[in-house]
């Protein structure tokens, strides 16, 4: 097998081992020409474009002219694009769920990263798993990359409101649920919730991943919150283009911008924004892929001295649009930044520090100042005790704050199907001060952790009123919903964690003062229910056997363990 030689650029990096590599590379210009290529632009640096345009993912609907947007920004600097696609995960559009997948993304991005010849890449991106799929691919290939995001979806207005995907699918479904609207509106208000492109319109999953990446320094500031199918947001393109060309003469590798700095920054503003829970799931699989450990308990320290300082749904009143006229993620930064590591570099090359050089615009009523935040207090705690050794997420930004201290019992329901056969049966023993436990539904399941721990209130409950109550799982959450909802229990039920043992009718408490969540059942009774536990079945073969065999718990991020970087 011949050795690579010093480090070669565009078409002739990682050529195929045929054991003559000029061979090689004649044979790939010669076929690169089919496609009508100039000698002149085959030998200019290759910058490879992340192409998840699909039919069955609308929050990417724009992708094709972002991607001729990009491809105007490296041509215009010398370099020459090349799209390719990869694996694109729309959250709606996915069995069981879109978690399940996420994985098998970045693997996907990441082998395609690292095995064709290009020098640099523009990662297009934007619905919930796509953007950490690619940052984790980013990660572990370690090629220089920027990150591009589709940008939020506009909000609707309509008959004296304003609607977008997905807080208000949830709010009008909750009260089609309790029986406050009729199918007919129900099913007119289903056309008015997404009618542009983008991804949804509120700070969940994909939104608060966009700030995320912002403050990382993968995407350059201010562009992670442009809407959809504002012209900027194709200005946004071109820009990553050009500065694709511009990293590959000065290379900024992401190992140099994921950084155990940047990756306390975005946990920092993953509180302030009263971010998704999942994206400290992500977050934390990012981080692994550099070998950065996220800490619930150093979680838990920022969260006591971050305020939550954006005010939108799914908890305030604005929408992505409203962030980004607002000032976004440059007004949200320039707030926090005695709070920040500014040392970190982005992109662009510049620090924090220079990027925070003065605070542009800001409109308070959807950034708050420090001295009038939102709350005091950051939007996650993370939760330990006998029910969670290795910790669980409460988005108390989302709760109600009079559940915060109980001592209650446990409704419990074995998995997802159980769930769905017994919540409305008006023979349920259930009431407003019971805790509903959903068991079964982590990651290592056929469920594939999917955002179920938002329980639908039992619905003779919800017909008499009741708006929330304490609701806890193994799985979870959209970063569009609320609620008092405990999540991420770990280790889950299927790894054997104690969450397995719970049955209906022991005492749980839930301390989120104390940071406490405990199985109030005595030793003699959990050891001989764990007599009898049996681990579930493990899929036969694929992807499904894939994951069972390699996916990590969630204070791991749930990526597979193959993937992190060996010890
Ligand atoms: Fe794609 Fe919400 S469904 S971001």
């Amino acid at each position: 097998m011949d050795e690579e030689p010093t480090p070669k650029r565009g078409l002739a990096r990682n050529t195929a081992n045929y054991g003559d590599r000029d061979f090689a590379l004649y044979l790939r210009r010669s076929f690169a020409k089919s496609m009508g290529y100039s000698q002149a632009m085959l030998d200019r640096p290759v910058v490879g474009i992340v192409d998840t345009g699909s039919g069955f993912n609308n929050c990417h609907r724009t992708v094709p002219e972002l991607i001729e947007a990009v491809k105007r920004g490296v041509l215009a600097a010398g370099g020459l694009p090349l799209p390719f696609p990869t694996v694109s995960l729309c959250e709606p559009s996915l069995f069981p769920t879109s978690m399940h997948y996420r994985n098998l993304a970045a693997l996907d991005t990441e082998a395609m990263l690292s095995a064709q010849p290009m020098d640099a890449a523009v990662l297009i991106g934007g619905c919930d798993k796509t953007v950490p799929a690619q940052l984790m691919a980013a990660a572990s290939a370690d090629i220089p990359a920027v990150q591009l995001v589709t940008g939020p979806m506009l909000a609707t207005p309509f008959q004296g409101e304003r609607l977008s995907a997905c807080t208000d699918c949830r709010r009008y479904w909750a009260a089609y649920r309790a029986g406050r609207v009729t199918a007919e509106r129900i099913g007119e208000i289903e056309g008015r919730l997404a009618t542009t492109a983008g991804t949804c319109g509120v700070m969940g999953t994909a939104s608060t991943m966009a700030c995320i990446a912002e403050t990382l320094g993968m995407v350059p500031l201010g562009q992670g919150s442009i809407p959809a199918v504002h012209a900027d947001r194709l200005r946004a393109a071109e820009e990553a283009g050009a500065l694709a060309v511009k990293l590959i003469a000065a290379p900024i590798r992401p190992s140099e911008i994921i950084t155990a700095a940047s990756v306390e920054n975005a946990l920092r503003v993953l509180l302030a924004l009263g971010g998704s829970t999942n994206a400290l799931i992500h977050l934390t699989a990012i981080a692994g892929r550099r070998g950065v450990h996220v800490d619930l308990h150093r979680l838990n320290e920022l969260s006591d001295t971050t305020p939550v300082l954006v005010d939108l749904k799914p908890t305030g009143e604005g929408y992505m649009e409203d962030f980004h006229a607002a000032g976004g993620m440059p007004a949200l930064l320039w707030e926090l930044r005695d709070l920040l590591h500014l040392q970190t570099r982005d992109v662009t090359g510049l620090t924090l520090e220079q990027r925070l050089c003065e605070l542009v615009f800001v409109d308070r009523r959807y950034i708050r100042a420090r001295a009038e935040p939102v709350s005091p207090v950051g939007g996650l705690v993370a939760l330990f005790g006998s029910l969670a050794p290795r910790g669980a997420i409460l988005k108390r930004s989302a709760a109600t704050t009079s559940l915060f201290e109980i001592e209650a019992r446990a409704v419990v329901f074995d998995g997802l199907e159980d769930l769905a056969n017994r919540i409305d049966d008006p023979g349920l023993d259930v009431t407003e001060r019971d805790i509903l436990v959903l068991k079964n539904a982590g990651s290592l399941t056929p469920a594939g952790m999917p955002e179920a721990g938002y329980l639908p209130i039992p619905q003779k409950l919800a017909r008499a009123g009741v708006k929330d109550m304490v609701r806890m799982s193994d799985c979870r959450m959209s970063g569009t919903a609320f609620g008092t909802i405990v999540l991420h229990i770990t280790p889950e039920a299927a790894a054997g964690g104690p969450l397995a043992l719970v049955e209906s009718g022991d005492r749980v408490r839930l301390s989120v003062q104390q940071r406490r969540l405990d199985l109030l059942v005595d030793a003699t009774t959990l050891e001989r229910r764990r007599a009898a536990w049996q681990p579930p079945a493990r899929p036969s073969r694929g992807w499904d056997r894939i994951v069972a065999d390699q996916v990590l718990q969630a204070d791991e991020g749930c990526d597979l363990a193959v993937l992190r970087p060996a010890r």
